[in-house]
């Protein structure tokens, strides 16, 4: 398997401190089964979380040299998980942004409580200029809960849907659970990630349970799809895959609930 959303390098985000943290995790990774991770990094533009692309690539050659001097298998790549901001368009073109491991795509977040001004412009912009978006953990956004019928918009525009692994297993509540959910049943989910940050709560191995969780929900072939095949997509530059509506899944849900998250970390 494949991690396309991982916060393992060491020092310089809300991860791990240290390496000893950074092998810990990489171990629980190995155990769960993954051969790969794509490193990202917090990048949002415009904040303190901000992150130069050349120290990303040196970092992960450090932690990749380390692995295999500890003798642990598996490979990281660099990326970033970069937050949506008008001005990513320009710093992509200023070469200051990474796409997940050299690919076309990029891991945008949006704040979790409303999306930014002219967010459908700017995926516009950067789908125009040929990169194609993996929007991260849209279940933990509040416009997004409120107003599902945006993830239809974010789909138009040629977006993809990555759901963390400890959002179905209610990690982050349970209307968060029952929006990840209700966005899998339908079809509209592609990559599923860890978003790990440490080897203790947020930890990569919990991908273990939540494949556990979505074979019971969705089956064999759509975990396969999710956790495998699509994230495979993803480092060849490749077309995602849509996975079958579950039968009778609803097209919309509102749940009417006011969620006032800023941009936080956990
Ligand atoms: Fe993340």
């Amino acid at each position: 398997m494949i991690d396309i959303h991982s916060h393992i390098l060491p020092g310089i985000d809300d991860g791990p401190e240290t390496m000893d943290e950074t092998l810990e995790m990489a171990w629980a990774y190995e155990r769960a089964g993954f051969e790969a991770v794509i490193a990202t990094p917090h990048h949002i533009p415009g904040t303190s979380w901000h992150v130069h692309p050349e120290t990303i690539r040196r970092l992960v050659s450090h932690v990749n040299d380390t692995l295999v001097h500890e003798g642990i298998r598996l490979h990281l790549k660099p990326g970033m998980e970069i937050g949506l901001a008008p001005e990513v368009p320009r710093l992509l073109s200023e070469k200051g942004l990474l796409t997940l491991a050299d690919s076309c795509y990029l891991l945008l977040e949006s704040p979790f409580q409303r999306l930014p001004l002219n967010w459908e412009q700017t995926i516009f912009d950067l789908a125009a200029h040929g990169y194609r978006i993996v929007w991260a953990h849209p279940e933990r956004c509040g416009q997004l809960q409120e107003e599902p019928e945006l993830l239809n918009r974010i789909l138009q525009l040629g977006g993809f849907l990555q759901v963390n692994w400890g959002s179905i297993l209610e990690y982050n509540g349970s209307d968060v659970c029952a929006f990840a959910k209700q966005m899998i049943g339908q079809g509209r989910v592609h990559c599923m990630a860890t978003d790990s940050h440490d080897a203790l709560s947020r930890r990569p191995d919990n991908a273990v349970a939540g494949m556990r969780a979505l074979e019971d929900m969705a089956g064999l072939e759509t975990v396969d799809m999710l956790a495998r095949e699509n994230p495979g997509r993803i480092l060849r530059s490749e077309t995602l895959n849509n996975v079958a509506p579950a039968p009778g899944a609803s097209r919309e849900r509102s749940n009417g609930t006011r969620r006032f998250f800023q941009w936080k970390r956990r």
